[in-house]
């Protein structure tokens, strides 16, 4: 996509999707899952592609410094706006910069940090390579990569679900679809985006899947109670086979060696194959390791509790894939 073509998906992507049943699904997992690799707080963190800072502003409340990085000044006027109903001290803690992600070291002034995100945007971008390389470039030694990508494998579900049944024949073979939002997206596999990571010297830790039930049964999404049980029920799905294989989108997370080479110890097990790692445990920062989970609606580890949406009031969430 060139030019600002957010701009006239910015309304229907922050204020409808993000609404959604999915949208608020997709945020419980996608943030559940990455607290568990993020050291603790303070720490640097960059979002790239970050849009409305839906991803990135649940952090800024648990105490990281923010940096979201987008190419569109409708997406950032979108994150402008919200950021001004967030409380002074989180506000100190985010900055917002338009750039591309290809060109994140200018914009950053060479800075590293502890952790990048990259959540539902390299199904926008062909090809990939340059901006994976940026974002692998941004990582300090042992800082997290969180990648959200359109999954290649499941791509026949969504047409099939919605009796489009020449659609679904044809996407056993398709590298991508239009995407709810309209638009042509791309699609990516663990194994080959897990391939382009290591050519960096990044390696992946684990994968999960984010939603498939969703997919799957009309939720409401102005009912709380559902909601919440949906998302500890996906929660569980998107870190077990065979149903995190099944997801409409993967979220994959690798780390920089601190050491500059490979350290198996420090990164978590990989299995033979490269792609059917322990995605409950391998990776989880010590820290994190320690915290104990506990459902939606409970009162769980602090910033967990402190970020998700739901917990706070608020509707934030979605997906434009
Ligand atoms: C589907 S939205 C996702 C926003 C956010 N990551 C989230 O999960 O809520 C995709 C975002 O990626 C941004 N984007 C697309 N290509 C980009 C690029 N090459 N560099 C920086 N941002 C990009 C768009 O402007 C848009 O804000």
């Amino acid at each position: 996509m060139s030019g600002d073509a957010w701009s006239v998906l910015a309304d229907q992507f922050v204020d409808r999707s993000y609404a959604s049943a999915i949208g608020q699904v997709r945020t419980y997992v996608l943030h559940h899952q990455l607290m568990h690799h993020l050291a603790e707080p303070p720490g640097a963190v960059l979002d790239v592609g970050g849009g409305a800072g839906h991803q990135s502003f649940p952090l800024a409340r648990a105490g990281y410094d923010v940096t979201v990085l987008d190419s569109s000044p409708a997406m950032l006027a979108k994150a402008r706006h919200r950021l001004a109903s967030e409380a002074p001290e989180v506000r100190d803690r985010v900055r917002l910069v338009e750039a591309r992600g290809e060109d994140a070291a200018e914009a950053t002034g060479g800075q590293q940090f502890g952790a990048v995100l990259c959540h539902g945007v390299l199904m926008y971008v062909d090809p990939p390579e340059p901006l994976v390389r940026s974002l692998c470039e941004r990582l300090a030694p042992d800082g997290v990569l969180s990648l959200m990508a359109l999954n290649a494998k499941t791509l026949a579900i969504r047409p099939a679900l919605e009796r489009r049944w020449t659609d679904a024949l044809a996407a056993f073979g398709a590298s991508g679809e239009r995407g709810v939002l309209g638009v042509d997206t791309r699609a990516d596999t663990v194994e080959g985006l897990s391939e382009l990571l290591r050519s960096e010297q990044v390696e992946p830790l684990a994968w999960y899947g984010v939603w498939l039930f969703s997919d799957l049964v009309d939720l409401a999404a102005a009912d709380t109670n559902e909601i919440r049980s949906a998302a500890a029920v996906e929660l569980q799905a998107s870190r077990r086979d065979p149903y995190r294989q099944l997801s409409r989108v993967f979220h994959l997370v690798a780390r920089r060696p601190a050491s500059g080479h490979q350290d198996d110890e420090a990164s978590g097990k990989r299995l033979a194959g490269g792609t059917a790692w322990n995605s409950s445990e391998a990776g989880r920062s010590p820290a994190a390791a320690t915290l104990r989970e506990k459902g939606p609606g409970v009162s769980g580890p602090r910033t967990i509790a402190r970020a998700w949406p739901l917990n706070a009031g608020r509707r934030d969430s979605a997906d434009g894939t």
